[in-house]
């Protein structure tokens, strides 16, 4: 994990950012650009990056390996310099004044920061200080973070000893040491176990709700439908798609309904079937012997519809389901992957 370092003091009341009553971008960012290594071998990561986040809201960057997420939260936790771009973070340019931008942010990065020869409770103690509040503050606070991350047990024990799932929360909690006006998570649930995931997706929508914006990337998409307000789909360095995870799924056309035939010799008969009540082309799978039916509107009406129609024609199924689309399926279709 990379950590910002030169943090000063938080001040409870953050002057010029507040405006109530009006909608207020905590992030927005134009046209960046990041070119690692030299011409004419350099790569370029980012190529013309647009990004926007409401303050109080939750973004989720979805993208492969190497789509560029780590670098633009890089960028604009001010530990990387793009090339061109403009990068506004709690109303200021990360660019022109990035220690005041620091002094706003919380960031937990893809990898872990922790000194390994501390123990939990120290490593949180440290980051209190770093973020210069008072000793009894420091303590309470890492206190509660023990608390709520599980791992109150274990507050007393070296971090060497600790397994990565451990570890991984004790680095989560360090980034919320100072109760951050927009929080940075680079792959938050990477490495946790289920319950360990959930309780953070728990804490994060709580800080949400509270207010803080976050931006987290994400390869899990049930993580960017359950947490993110809006979610933007990067590929090559590029947003390619946006919108909430609603839109996103209403894109692809809406419901399914997939039948599984007992006898795959019917397929063609419960295509030809199918088509008579469809509101599209039928796809067919023929190694899973089932075929699929984009329904238009109410899914349920059009299992009614299919059920009476495959009936009349004497075509027997195994199986009925409705099928919402996933963002998996959005993920697909837009990266064509
Ligand atoms: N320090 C670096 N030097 C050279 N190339 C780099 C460097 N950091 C990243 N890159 C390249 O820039 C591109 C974007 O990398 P980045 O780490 O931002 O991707 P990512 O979306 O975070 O991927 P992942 O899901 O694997 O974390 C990749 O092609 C990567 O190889
Ligand atoms: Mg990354």
């Amino acid at each position: 994990m990379v950590r910002v370092t030169g943090w000063s003091k938080i001040t409870a009341v953050d002057r010029g950012e507040r405006h109530h009553g009006r909608v207020v971008n905590a992030v927005l960012v134009e046209g960046l650009v990041k070119r690692y290594g030299q011409a004419p071998k350099d790569h370029l990561a980012l190529d013309g990056l647009d990004l926007q986040i409401e303050e109080g809201t939750a973004l989720g960057l979805l993208g492969p390996n190497g789509a560029g997420k780590t670098t633009t939260v890089r960028i604009l936790t001010t530990l990387l310099r793009p090339d061109a771009g403009r990068v506004v973070v709690a109303g200021i340019d990360v660019l022109r004044d990035p220690a005041a931008v620091r002094r706003r942010i919380g960031l937990a990065g893809q990898f872990t920061a922790l000194d390994y020869t501390l123990t939990a409770r120290e490593n949180l103690q440290m980051f209190g200080r770093l973020y210069r509040l008072g000793r009894r503050q420091a303590d309470k606070r890492a206190d509660l973070l023990l608390e709520r991350f599980r791992l109150t047990e274990v507050a007393s024990t070296p971090v060497k000893t600790f397994s990565g799932g451990m570890a991984r929360r004790l680095d989560l909690a360090s980034a919320l040491v100072a109760t951050p006006k927009v929080l940075f998570m680079d792959e938050p649930t990477t490495g946790l176990d289920p319950a360990s995931r959930i309780d953070l997706w728990d804490l994060l929508a709580d800080l949400v709700r509270g207010g803080t914006t976050l931006l987290l990337t994400t390869q899990y998409l049930d993580e960017a439908d359950r947490l993110a307000d809006r979610i933007a789909v990067v590929d090559r360095g590029r947003v390619i798609a946006s919108g909430t995870p609603d839109e996103l799924k209403c894109r692809l056309g809406g419901d399914r309904v997939d039948i599984r035939l007992t006898d795959v010799t019917q397929m063609d008969a419960a295509v030809a079937a199918l088509r008579e009540i469809a509101s599209g082309e039928p796809m067919v799978d023929v190694a899973n012997a089932t075929v699929g039916v984009p329904a238009a509107g109410d899914a349920s009406a059009a299992i009614a519809g299919v059920v009476r129609v495959l009936d009349r024609h004497h075509i027997a199924m195994l199986d009925i389901a409705v099928h919402r689309p996933t963002l998996d399926d959005v993920f697909l279709a837009v990266t064509k992957r």
